[in-house]
């Protein structure tokens, strides 16, 4: 078997990556233990997850060639092959973020609130500043790299009302190479006049506008994004459906069923609608693609519609308690056949990272008397997010041909982390542990497709490049 991949995949249709169709592109290999998934270890169990204890990552062209045991790939590695060596560290796919507020940064944890004033007192100032599109490509910069210090090398996300806030972090991710869904955020009732779309036509027209220069540009995505129901008015959502069904590449974000008394408000916006859901369903805003953040406060006839129409739900849990929502129902959402993805919903969520939303999700759960094993949490954060948002052929694992976005986790990244490791004897109880106390600082790189876009300083990647005079061999 060699080296080399004859089918590249594809990242969208104007994509301008290089192709992985040479056979004689430099290999990079890096050396760690392995961990990902192939399937949902919630009904796959142990047979969902690939483990390498001492693994081999090879990537030509950012892409994964070959992910194994080292010892049985190092020999026939060309020797030519750069090789770097993360040997004490975990090596997993980089995290998916399946909802967030860039322009929120700045306001996460801001005391004392439910979600209409929390709304009313910090988000939507905040949202107001991004009308300076320097504020924006300040703001824009530092989630990107808020985000790969976290791990997360993919998000979906709200910009705000201002062309150019999406602008500004399309140009931030596509700098760093991410991946990144994002989209203007659209209202056009019931928010600050500064906030507001001045008729459903105009949203639409900038949507449009945005979808024309960045949808599927390299590695970037747009998504419709409607705020929530309350904030568009029918003519605005069915202007919303009309482009989503145009361009069936288009994703859909939107909050659903967060707070009960929103729910209650929207029943009294939408009197002819059967439930919440129904408000976006009935003008068909649910399907593959969509996106909806929370999911708490709902039916389950309604799950299992969201779930029939190929649509995800985000389960963000550091928000949901922050704001006091409620807690998600994970398994009515997995018994429905949904698609779940972790959202941080920065600023209402209270941190960047993929593992304390993690412990935050497993207290969730004890609370409603269900649990998270560490295998599906990593699971959800890594490949279960990649299937939300129907970006698994291309991210998620270390498949070969997948792009190759991984985190490097030093699991003795604290004094207290090294102790606990010290006791814990297999790697179920290793994920457990960095689950429950794991946050950015067990994050010792994060690679975006196969080149390091962030280290800490105290961890120095060995980058060794052997001379040789060898012809690349890639028989293996
Ligand atoms: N519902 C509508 N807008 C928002 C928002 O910005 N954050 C959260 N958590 N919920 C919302
Ligand atoms: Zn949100």
């Amino acid at each position: 078997m060699g080296w080399e991949r004859t089918d590249s995949g594809h990242l969208g249709k104007t994509h301008t990556l290089n192709s992985t169709r040479s056979a004689t592109a430099p290999l990079l290999a890096v050396r760690g233990e392995i961990v990902y998934f192939t399937s949902d270890p919630a009904s796959r169990g142990a047979a969902a997850c690939e483990h390498f204890p001492d693994g081999l990552l090879v990537i030509a062209n950012g892409r994964v060639v070959r992910c194994g045991p080292a010892a049985e790939l190092l020999p026939a590695l060309p020797s030519e092959a750069r090789q770097i060596d993360h040997r004490d560290k975990l090596i997993l796919p980089g995290f998916v973020d399946t909802h967030i507020h860039y322009a929120q940064t700045s306001i996460v944890a801001s005391y004392g609130a439910r979600l209409s004033t929390w709304l009313a007192e910090y988000a939507w100032p905040a949202e107001a500043n991004f009308i300076d599109p320097a504020h924006a490509a300040a703001e824009a910069a530092f989630f990107c790299d808020e985000l790969l210090q976290n791990g997360t090398t993919t998000a979906m996300t709200f910009a705000t009302m201002h062309p150019a806030s999406v602008e500004a972090l399309f140009e931030a991710a596509a700098a760093r190479r991410m991946r990144l869904i994002a989209g203007k955020v659209l209202m056009d009732r019931n928010c600050p006049q500064n906030l507001r779309d001045a008729n459903a036509a105009t949203g639409d027209a900038q949507s449009r506008a945005l979808i024309e220069k960045w949808h599927e540009r390299d590695r970037l995505a747009y998504a419709i994004t409607p705020r929530f129901a309350p904030t568009s008015t029918p003519e605005q959502l069915q202007l919303a459906s009309r482009l989503f069904h145009e361009i069936p590449s288009l994703y859909l974000q939107t909050h659903l069923a967060e707070q009960r008394d929103e729910a209650a408000w929207v029943a009294k916006l939408y009197p002819d609608a059967r439930s919440y859901y129904d408000v976006y369903a009935s003008r068909g805003l649910s399907g593959t693609h969509s996106v909806f953040a929370h999911c708490i406060w709902l039916e389950n006839e309604d799950r299992h519609m969201l779930a029939d129409t190929g649509a995800a739900m985000s389960f963000c849990p550091t928000s949901n308690l922050f704001l006091g929502s409620g807690l998600f129902n994970l398994a009515r959402a997995r018994e429905a056949g949904a698609r779940i993805g972790m959202g941080t919903d920065i600023g209402a969520g209270t941190s960047f990272s993929l593992l304390r939303t993690l412990s935050e999700a497993y207290k969730v759960l004890q609370l409603a008397g269900q649990t998270l094993s560490p295998e599906e949490g990593f699971y959800l954060a890594t490949l279960g997010g990649a299937r939300a948002l129907y970006l698994d052929e291309f991210i998620g694992n270390f498949a070969p041909g997948r792009e190759a976005d991984f985190v490097v986790l030093d699991p003795q990244a604290t004094p207290l982390l090294a102790r606990r490791m010290a006791n814990a004897a297999t790697l179920r109880e290793r994920l457990f542990v960095l689950m429950m106390l794991g946050d950015e600082q067990c994050v010792a790189a994060t690679y975006v497709l196969g080149e390091p876009m962030f280290y800490r300083n105290s961890h120095r990647i060995n980058h060794s490049n052997p001379p040789s005079s060898k012809v690349a061999s890639h028989a293996f």
